[in-house]
């Protein structure tokens, strides 16, 4: 019984090495933004409290951010906290709150040797003063790395991004050192946060949830979106494999009536 499982295993990881190398030979997303939902159903699920489903969530990060580095994939943006997320329980908001600490405290190391740069969009100011020093540290440290971006997106709203980046663009034209007519896609891209990444390719979200809860409403203009009712914790590498499969299979036309076109 034990042998024929152990067969069964090393035949499901021969497959998803197989689907890899196929997958890239292919398009690989560039950046792949990613709404991790459905800690607190898995939890339920297994009368546990809330908080052990993000505990869990945090461990399915790991694992996504080694296989999207291993994959290619150039950034993963997690939304991790967002500005509206301040409304939970004071019990809950602690917890999520101390997560950035213990994933970089634990896998620091991990990010190094693989080469993942961490980043942060969203108000780190408002964070509490444990939570933004975890991250500055690990932006710091992994600075000069290579591979994938890892960009946590924590006090993160989309609208808030906006309207700092329209303030700003007022401000210079009120000043006169921009001309309204400079007020463009471009512009105003370069005033998000995101300004020094590709918008994002590819959003899953998960938990069959079926929204944007104002995550990166301006850059995913042209993502190619993907919905699973699996709930983050249980999200693994075939999971996200199956997205990009999916992804590829995709006609991206921007607009015009031809197939893979590039923006
Ligand atoms: C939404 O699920 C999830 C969150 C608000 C938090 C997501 C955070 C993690 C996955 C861990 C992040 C890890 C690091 C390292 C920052 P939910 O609680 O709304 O789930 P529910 O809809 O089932 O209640």
């Amino acid at each position: 019984m034990l042998k024929k499982l152990m067969r069964k295993k090393t035949a499901d990881i021969q497959l998803l090495d197989e689907r890899m190398e196929a997958v890239k030979n292919r398009q690989i997303p560039n950046h792949v933004a990613i709404i991790m939902d459905g800690n607190g159903r898995w939890a339920k699920q297994r009368k546990m409290p809330r908080i052990a489903g993000h505990h869990e969530g945090m461990k399915t990060v790991r694992q996504i951010t080694n296989f999207a580095n291993a994959m290619g994939v150039k950034a993963l943006t997690l939304y991790a906290f967002s500005t509206e997320n301040w409304k939970r329980p004071r019990i809950e908001i602690d917890f999520l709150m101390n997560l950035p600490g213990e994933f970089l405290n634990t896998y620091l190391p991990e990010l190094m040797e693989k080469g993942i740069k961490v980043e942060m969009i969203g108000d780190m100011d408002a964070l509490p003063s444990h939570t933004k020093n975890a991250i500055m540290k690990a932006i710091e440290q992994t600075k000069d790395n290579k591979g994938l971006v890892l960009n946590f997106a924590m006090n993160y709203g989309s609208r808030v991004e906006l309207v700092h980046a329209m303030k700003e663009l007022a401000e210079e034209v009120a000043a006169g050192t921009l001309k309204v007519d400079e007020v463009n896609e471009s512009s105003i891209g370069s005033k998000l946060m995101t300004a020094h990444l590709p918008d994002p390719d590819l959003l899953i979200r998960t938990s069959g949830e079926v929204r944007l809860s104002n995550f990166m409403l301006w850059q995913l203009a042209y993502a190619e979106f993907i919905f699973t009712d699996v709930l983050w914790p249980d999200y693994d590498e075939d999971c996200f494999l199956q997205a990009i499969e999916v992804f590829q299979k995709r006609d991206r036309r921007f607009g015009s009536l031809e197939g893979d076109q590039k923006r």
